[in-house]
């Protein structure tokens, strides 16, 4: 489901909860909106000083529950005349003092009913966004335009272009001439932006086209966001300026293990109705909620509290994820550093707050011992120590969740070889050219023998010749070696060969077995 759809909806039935219970003048402000309001009043010689301070008294009760404010709502007053008067605009007051006061200091033009010359005004001054002292970028903005309907003026072209540049145009009329000027200037649909109304009787449209125009500018105030298992961050636009604290509750609702009813798996203490509350100073914009329970749908309230003024509460609804979606740790396990008895193994990522401990279980394939070691919820790593040569083990990573649920995974890692040095290589010459080699039987995993034989003539390349013997082989003869050859035997491993010994032939005196190291 849409968030941001439901969010409207539980702003705006609040909103129509406490609007219907909201008698005029109350003193209860509206937590609702954010949106630049700009009145067009009719101030020139034709309105009696009688109908202007109706109009005036009708406009302060119609603004008195918004909270103004820079991500609140903004509300400038124009005034129609021979040259266009701008009361004031949309930055001028953040109070509801400030803003009753200055409608009520409200002075009457007179004059001509120079409308177009003020919606010029309005298009290239007051609504245009981003310039000083203009309404403010990507917010709602709307038009209210208070007129007797008598003798409009040629306001349509000038109407359509606001309306096309995207500010929503309502008209309140005293008068009852010119029905079709005036349904053709407000933004569609005319029956909730047109209204025609009795100067004496106002105050009969005010709740009305209230609720219009917060339509219009209706915001989210309450969001919740970074939702995990466990914990989410609520944020909110701000509304108190400077004193006060925003008191915040929050509780489930509804579990989806448990039921609203609270079967077999309720915790005690945290069943419906079980309302946390933590409180956050005035300037603060959002406060991060923790110890939630997974999968659970919660209702969060906000309620600012001043002694200036009394605010409107917000709620919303959000729903914890599952605990299943949480558990990522771990989603990778990774072998480094092996040597012919260890092995580092790592894993990642870490989830300190969900995670309790690690467990590494480990075998020899295909049936060695199981050997466990524990390592904390801080550790991403362990080294495995006193594992055998050229082996291979299957290494298995647990995440042990606070919840008692486990994550598991696994990979299988090998140990190097190891490659034993050939022992003991003696050389016998027999004859004049040949010679017999015999060395000790080496370890396991020996591949056969290398042996290589060369003489370094005084003016040309080493001549060299090889041969390859079989593992179970512990002596050979060679023939036709040349005098004082090079003789080397080195053990061939799987991977790699191991350390070799030479010996030299010396043919013309009684051979002299010595060996040397490559
Ligand atoms: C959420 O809590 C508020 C304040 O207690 C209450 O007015 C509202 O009805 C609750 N909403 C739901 C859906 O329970
Ligand atoms: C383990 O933690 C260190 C820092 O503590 C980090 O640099 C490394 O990337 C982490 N390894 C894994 C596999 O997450």
């Amino acid at each position: 489901m849409d968030l941001g759809k439901v969010l409207a909806c539980v702003l705006f039935s609040l909103f129509l909860q406490a609007g219907s219970s909201q008698s005029p003048g109350t003193d209860s402000v509206f937590n609702c909106c954010e949106g630049d309001i700009l009145f067009l009043l009719d101030s020139s010689g034709s309105v009696s000083s009688f109908e202007f301070s109706h109009m005036l008294s009708f406009l302060s009760e119609l603004v008195l529950p918004f909270s103004l404010g820079p991500e609140q709502v903004g509300v400038s007053l124009l005034q129609v005349g021979t040259e266009p008067h701008l009361e004031f605009g949309f930055g001028t007051y953040s109070t509801q003092q400030g803003l009753q006061e200055a409608l009520s200091r409200t002075k009457q033009l007179g004059g001509d009913t120079n409308t177009e010359a003020a919606l010029i005004f309005a298009k290239e001054w007051v609504l245009k966004q981003g310039v000083t002292g203009g309404a403010r970028p990507g917010l709602p903005r709307v038009l209210v335009w208070l007129t007797d309907g008598v003798e409009p003026g040629d306001v349509q072209g000038p109407m359509a272009e606001l309306r096309d540049k995207g500010v929503a145009v309502l008209v309140v009329s005293t008068g009852r001439g010119n029905y079709q000027v005036l349904s053709d200037v407000v933004s569609p649909p005319a029956e909730d932006h047109l209204y025609f109304v009795d100067i004496e009787d106002m105050s009969i449209i005010t709740e009305d086209l209230r609720n219009a125009i917060i339509r219009i500018i209706l915001a989210e105030r309450l969001q919740v966001r970074d939702i995990s298992s466990t914990s989410a961050v609520l944020h909110w636009r701000p509304v108190l300026s400077g004193t006060g604290y925003y008191d915040i509750r929050f509780g489930p609702i509804y579990s989806s293990q448990a039921g609203p009813g609270g079967g077999p798996g309720t915790k005690p203490g945290t069943g419906p109705g079980h309302y946390q509350r933590i409180t956050r100073p005035a300037f603060s914009i959002s406060a991060q909620l923790t110890h939630l329970r997974p999968d659970t749908t919660y209702n969060i309230t906000l309620i600012p509290v001043s002694n200036l003024e009394f605010y409107n509460k917000l709620s919303t609804l959000f729903t914890t994820h599952a605990e299943s979606e949480a558990m990522q740790s771990p989603a990778q396990v990774t072998v480094s550093e092996s040597t012919v008895n260890s092995v580092r193994v790592s894993w990642g990522p870490l989830q300190p707050d969900l995670v309790h401990s690690y467990q590494v279980e480990y075998s020899a394939l295909p049936t060695g011992k199981l050997h466990v070691v524990t390592v904390s919820n801080r550790q991403n790593s362990t080294v495995l120590a006193n594992l055998l040569p050229d082996t291979q083990y299957l290494v298995t990573v647990s995440a042990r969740y606070s919840s008692g649920k486990e994550k598991a995974m696994s990979v299988k890692v090998c140990t190097q070889e190891i490659f034993p040095a050939l022992a003991d290589l003696r050389l016998t010459t027999t004859g004049s050219d040949s010679v017999q080699l015999r060395w000790r039987g080496s370890a396991d995993g020996l591949r056969g023998y290398w042996v290589t034989w060369e003489h370094e003539f005084v003016h040309s390349a080493a001549q060299r010749s090889t041969l390859y013997l079989p593992p179970h082989l512990l002596s050979t003869t060679l023939t036709n070696v040349p005098p004082n050859a090079r003789v080397c035997v080195s053990p061939v491993y799987k991977s790699a060969r191991g350390e070799g010994l030479c010996c030299t032939a010396h043919f013309s005196s009684a051979a002299v077995p010595w060996s040397q190291r490559l």
